[in-house]
């Protein structure tokens, strides 16, 4: 991956409204979920600085995880801090100002540490801590979800990078509900919070589970209840949150009133705006997004994988979108990033115009909500 200016030039403009900014609008919110805290979650491989920009520029995110950053016996140079999580040029933030909190994943307490304290160096909103990760060679070298097996352990690396960093940056931790089996969930909760993380992600699933349906959302409700007051830590729910509907039980059945939200936002980035009764994304919008997209990763992408990340996310926007189907079906083929190009320059260098005549005739605000 090259890192070229990765703020360089000015963003698309959007055409997006947000209803805050008509005050002739109507909003149908429910009182509670325009209160709720929205996270954008980590997706290595998937969901990078590239696609954070674009997906925080449509509104309802306050705040992102960046994907992992491997620590294993070394402290990483701040380029490698830099390659994952370029925002740290930024002030930590997204273009469009949503701080993003980069997240170290391993398993020893001192080089983490150590590294924390070079990263607390770039001013990072916060440190995040990777309990959750279940790929193979990871877990062979005893991190990320494996973890969940030794909660003394996991305890301990909490406490280093806690120490590690001033007291004003927040250190949370995301974790699983276990490895094999969830009978240690509490246990780890327990464990990171009286370490002194600031906030605790919770994906209700076990390793084992992969990403398999259903997520088990009242185990996150039991493993808040579990700690005692005084370590009583904000909770943030997270696993299968894809609609309005989602959210709303998943704020209901674990009491939390911040959730996470990774592949649901990736296939409809409108969803945090929806969530927060802000309106919602048309199809409309999309091509501006998906050139928006492309124009970057033109910019920090090898050319030969650039095809193969735009159809990556076309391929989940495609589940929301049924209009994105016929540019997944024409882009499916080519491995060929003048290919994609020469698709852009036919099909949506136009349509930012369009759209912008269309903006004033087409409100935002179309999704009703019951109070
Ligand atoms: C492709 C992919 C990459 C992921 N990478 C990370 C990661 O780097 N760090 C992490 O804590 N979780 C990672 N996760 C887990 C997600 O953050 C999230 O917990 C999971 O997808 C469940 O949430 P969702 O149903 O909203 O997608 C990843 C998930 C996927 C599908």
């Amino acid at each position: 991956m090259v890192l070229e200016g990765p703020f360089s030039g000015k963003p698309p403009k959007m055409t997006i409204r947000r209803v805050a900014e008509d005050p002739g609008e109507v909003v149908p919110t429910h009182p509670s979920w325009s209160a709720m805290i929205l996270l954008l979650a980590p997706m290595e491989g998937l969901l990078d600085a590239t696609l954070r920009d674009v997906l925080t520029r449509t509104g309802g995110i306050d705040r992102c995880v960046s994907e992992f950053i491997r620590v294993t016996n070394t402290v990483l140079p701040e380029r490698a801090f830099l390659r994952v999580v370029p925002e740290l040029l930024n002030g930590s933030r997204t273009r469009s100002g949503v701080p993003v909190r980069p997240q170290l994943l391993g398993s020893d307490p001192a080089c983490l540490a150590d590294n924390a304290a070079r990263l607390a160096g770039m001013r990072p909103h916060g440190i995040d801590l990777n309990f959750g990760c279940p790929a193979k060679t990871v877990n062979q070298s005893r991190g990320g979800a494996v973890l969940l097996d030794e909660p003394e352990l996991v305890g301990r690396i909490v406490a280093a990078v806690r120490r590690a960093v001033p007291v004003h940056v927040p250190v949370s931790a995301k974790m699983r509900l276990g490895y094999n089996d969830d009978h240690r969930a509490e246990e780890c909760a327990f464990a990171i919070a009286e370490a002194g993380a600031n906030e605790l992600v919770v994906h209700a699933r076990t390793k084992a589970h992969g990403y398999r349906p259903p997520a088990y959302w009242e185990r996150i409700a039991q493993v808040r209840e579990s700690l005692p007051p005084h370590l009583r830590i904000p909770m943030i729910a997270n696993g299968d949150i894809w609609t309005v509907e989602d959210a709303l039980r998943c704020q209901n059945v674990t009491g939390c009133h911040a959730l996470m939200m990774g592949r649901g936002m990736v296939t409809n980035p409108g969803l945090a705006l929806s969530i927060k009764g802000q309106g919602f994304v048309p199809w409309e919008m999309m091509p501006g997004l998906l050139l928006a997209f492309w124009q970057q990763v033109g910019l920090r992408v090898d050319k030969r994988h650039r095809a193969g990340r735009l159809k990556q996310w076309l391929n989940y926007l495609r589940r929301y979108y049924p209009q994105a189907q016929q540019a997944f079906d024409d882009l499916r083929l080519t491995n060929d990033a003048d290919t994609v190009q020469h698709w852009f320059d036919r099909n949506v260098c136009v349509l930012p115009k369009i759209q912008a005549e269309q903006a004033d005739r087409t409100p935002l605000v179309a999704e009703a909500f019951p109070a």
